[in-house]
């Protein structure tokens, strides 16, 4: 297995894509990603991925925000109890077991069931602003209105098949200005060993703001943000040194 390894890492050689990365020029004070950028700057460093993103969907004035992937809720309790301004709170996730998804935290059903009674009891407070969608992103798509969501958080599945789902079934519900988040954003695709399927998030996510004309932010603590500004077009704020990374340090397996 890991001259198969060996062998990729040559063939992928020591450089990695190379990407811009700009600041806003002086005119630009008024876009969205100029406002983020603010708001983003304001909250580093980053100590604590959810008291990170409550301060930020707090500064944006967030009224309505989706989670992917709740699992017990622990990312949905705080953000609902921190971001006082809220009025819908989507919360998208199959708490079942799911056949097709290669990841440790793909449990059996009696545990996503218990699973599923710890995120309900832990957002109980908020029950007038929750809206509960069991089901995968696909699943719960069509309930989930176009175009008025202030900030989207991806944390389901992070296979490249999950990552390329939810970016791309996400982005339209989205606000101009609106934020597409999210967590796994890691710097080396076997975030759980080469016995579970890879975690692409990074880079994909990167290639998905190019592709699709967007500033996207990489972050500390693996998290990463897009800005739904096709205006601003694609620019790389690389707040998490990403750019630097060889594709041996983001493709080969590290020593564990
Ligand atoms: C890492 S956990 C989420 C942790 C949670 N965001 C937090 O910070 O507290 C991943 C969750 O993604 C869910 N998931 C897996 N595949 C999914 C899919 N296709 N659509 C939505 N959720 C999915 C799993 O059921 C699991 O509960």
């Amino acid at each position: 297995m890991s001259r198969i390894f060996e062998q990729i890492g040559q063939f992928l050689g020591a450089r990695p894509t190379p990407a811009p990365l700009q600041a806003p020029e002086p005119g630009d004070a008024a876009t969205p990603c100029a406002h983020v950028l603010q708001v983003i700057k304001a909250q580093l460093p980053l100590r604590n991925r959810e008291e990170f993103w409550a301060r930020v969907f707090a500064a944006i004035d967030a009224r309505s925000l989706c989670e992917i992937g709740v699992y017990k809720g622990a990312f949905a309790e705080h953000i609902l109890r921190a971001c006082e301004g809220l009025r819908a709170y989507h919360m998208v996730d199959p708490w079942r077991h799911l056949d097709d998804w290669d990841k440790p935290a793909n449990h059996g059903d009696a545990q996503f069931e218990a699973l599923y009674a710890e995120a309900m009891s832990r957002t109980a407070a908020f029950a007038g602003k929750r809206v509960v969608h069991r089901a995968t992103t696909r699943e719960a798509a069509a309930a989930i209105p176009d175009g008025g969501l202030d900030a989207v958080y991806i944390d389901g599945d992070h296979s490249l098949r999950g990552i390329t789902i939810d970016l791309i079934t996400m982005l339209p519900k989205l606000r101009h200005g609106g934020l597409l988040a999210g967590d796994d954003f890691t710097r080396n695709i076997w975030q759980h060993g080469t016995d579970f399927a890879p975690t692409e998030v990074f880079p994909f996510a990167l290639y998905f703001a190019e592709a699709t004309g967007r500033p996207i932010f990489t972050l500390p603590g693996s998290q990463f943000c897009i800005v739904n500004d096709p205006g601003t077009g694609f620019r790389v704020f690389d707040f998490g040194d990403y750019l630097s990374l060889s594709p041996r340090e983001i493709y080969l397996p590290r020593a564990r």
